[in-house]
């Protein structure tokens, strides 16, 4: 694990040559508006694994805005956001930073929260938005939901895309999968071949798929209490058949 991969050692999140990619592929979907949606009464947001910062730059309004990621190469996206002065951006891991401030609502959007491996891990991100939460404050985080086995369908043949880069032009992408079946931990490979110049840019990436139940513990462990279980981000509510998991809670009372 290098610093130039940053303190997870995943290059997708720590390379730069890579994170140039990331914006491309990702951006805004129902997660973040919903969680815009929810923002809208909060004078204060804290975004936990903010990669780079696309979705406290989407929201609109004027709140005292912080991004807290490991990734430099991330962060140096959002930093370089037409809005990314807004926004207090911190290079730190979820599991353990302390800001020492309060918010009105703590979010992990896109799966950031499949990024802590362990359980302990898990324990330590949620004590982290326990310290955080303002008395009234609420959080909302995602995580794919392991029943549904949506990592199946990771394979190079289903996976495969192409875009046109400003740089690179046409490049080709996909994935590539496998599990653990012992931890139930997901290695990805994730794939950019640009055409023209053949160069190829790669990783491996690993993210955990804790269970509804699993998950349900730790939160009351860590003195939070979900009020709604949704199962996507239509505010269907969370069965075994949901694609998402989302506990939408606040600190217990
Ligand atoms: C799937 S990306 C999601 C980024 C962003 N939330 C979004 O919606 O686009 C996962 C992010 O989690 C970050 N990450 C990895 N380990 C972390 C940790 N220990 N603490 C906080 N963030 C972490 C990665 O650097 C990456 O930016």
């Amino acid at each position: 694990m290098t610093e130039e991969h940053g303190p997870t050692g995943d290059r997708l999140y720590g390379d730069a040559d890579l994170v140039r990619f990331y914006d491309i592929e990702n951006g805004c979907a129902a997660d973040w508006q919903y969680s815009a949606t929810m923002a809208e009464t909060a004078g204060s947001v804290l975004d936990l694994g903010c990669g780079t910062g696309g979705f406290l730059t989407y929201l609109e309004g004027d709140r005292q805005l912080c991004g807290v990621d490991p990734a430099k190469a991330m962060l140096d996206v959002a930093r370089a956001r037409p809005r990314g002065h807004t926004v207090d951006w911190v290079q730190d891991d979820a599991r353990t930073v302390r800001l020492q401030r309060k918010f009105d609502l703590v979010v992990l959007t896109g799966h950031a929260f499949q990024v802590f491996l362990s359980a302990d891990d898990r324990r330590a991100a949620l004590a982290t938005i326990a310290a955080h939460l303002s008395p009234e404050g609420r959080f909302v985080f995602d995580t794919r939901n392991p029943l549904i086995e949506d990592w199946r369908s990771w394979t190079p043949d289903e996976t495969q895309r192409g875009f046109e880069h400003p740089d690179l032009g046409l490049v080709t992408c996909w994935n590539d999968v496998c599990q653990d079946v012992r931890t139930g931990i997901v290695t990805y490979e994730t794939h950019y071949r640009a055409e023209a110049s053949g160069e190829m840019f790669s990783a491996s990436s690993q993210i955990a798929f804790p269970g509804q139940s699993e998950l349900a513990g730790m939160i009351e462990e860590a003195g939070l209490e979900v009020e709604q279980w949704l199962g996507d981000w239509l505010e269907s509510a969370y069965s075994k058949a949901s694609a998402d998991i989302i506990p939408i809670g606040r600190l217990k009372r």
